[in-house]
């Protein structure tokens, strides 16, 4: 029989873990012990060879482009900021579904010259407003960028929105689209290359999981 090889799968701590779960779950693979209540980083699962490391979310691309886990979960957004280097999308779980929009001031007059974007998203930014051909300069923030043009540190953010509801309580409004948002399996080039036959079962079970919870 074939030796089965360890298995490291990243996951992001934060919002999306509690959707991640029952997806896991659905491809039989079961944290040995209750995420949510302990302060470990590494967890056992109901595989000897398999773990999870739970992570800050920014961080799960990393750690699968440096073989640091075999594969991870993540926000499209997260993704995109990354760039996407050594990392193998596979599957859209269509967990924590929002938007990157571009956002101001409500009733905001367009910016003449050079506008000053905030926003934790600088590569996806930087890129989105060079395809508008638009110059602007930006400010990198880790949070609360709904703050920035309210205390005039920025014309414009770029940001994830659900609801909106955090922009209208700010006095914001969405002003352009960039990209729909959604979580996914990512596997970098080396366990791509290596495990594939062991990874590939896991996927397939975890994307019937998506169409059922899709198709109620
Ligand atoms: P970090 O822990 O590094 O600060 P974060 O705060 O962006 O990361 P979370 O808030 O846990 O992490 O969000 C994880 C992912 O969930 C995001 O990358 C995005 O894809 C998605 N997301 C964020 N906000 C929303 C929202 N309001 N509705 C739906 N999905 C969202
Ligand atoms: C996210 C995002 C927006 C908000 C959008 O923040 O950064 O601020 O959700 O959702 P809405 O349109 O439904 O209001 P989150 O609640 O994750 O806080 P954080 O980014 O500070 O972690």
């Amino acid at each position: 029989m074939m030796k089965k090889q360890q298995l490291t799968i990243a996951l992001s701590k934060g919002r999306i873990l509690e959707e991640t779960l029952p997806l896991l779950e659905a491809a039989n693979i079961i944290p040995a012990e209750n995420i949510f209540k302990s302060r470990k980083l590494i967890f056992d699962t109901n595989h000897d060879n398999i773990k999870f490391v739970v992570i800050r979310a920014t961080d799960v691309p990393t750690y699968v482009e440096y073989g640091g886990a075999d594969m991870g979960i993540a926000g499209k957004d997260v993704l995109m900021e990354h760039g996407g280097k050594g990392l193998y999308e596979q599957l859209d779980l269509e967990i924590a579904k929002c938007k990157l929009m571009v956002a101001g001031l409500t009733g905001a007059a367009p910016v003449e010259g050079r506008m000053r974007i905030a926003t934790k998203f600088v590569n996806i930014a930087r890129q989105y407003f060079a395809q508008q051909g638009c110059q602007v300069d930006l400010v990198k923030l880790y949070g609360a960028m709904e703050l920035a043009p309210i205390m005039g540190l920025a014309d414009r953010i770029v940001d994830i929105v659900d609801t909106g509801n955090t922009l209208r309580a700010n006095g914001l409004e969405p002003m352009d689209f960039i990209a729909n948002i959604s979580s996914r399996l990512v596997v970098g080039e080396p366990a791509m290359k290596m495990k594939y036959r062991q990874i590939q079962p896991i996927i397939d079970m975890m994307s019937d999981a998506v169409v059922k919870r899709r198709e109620g």
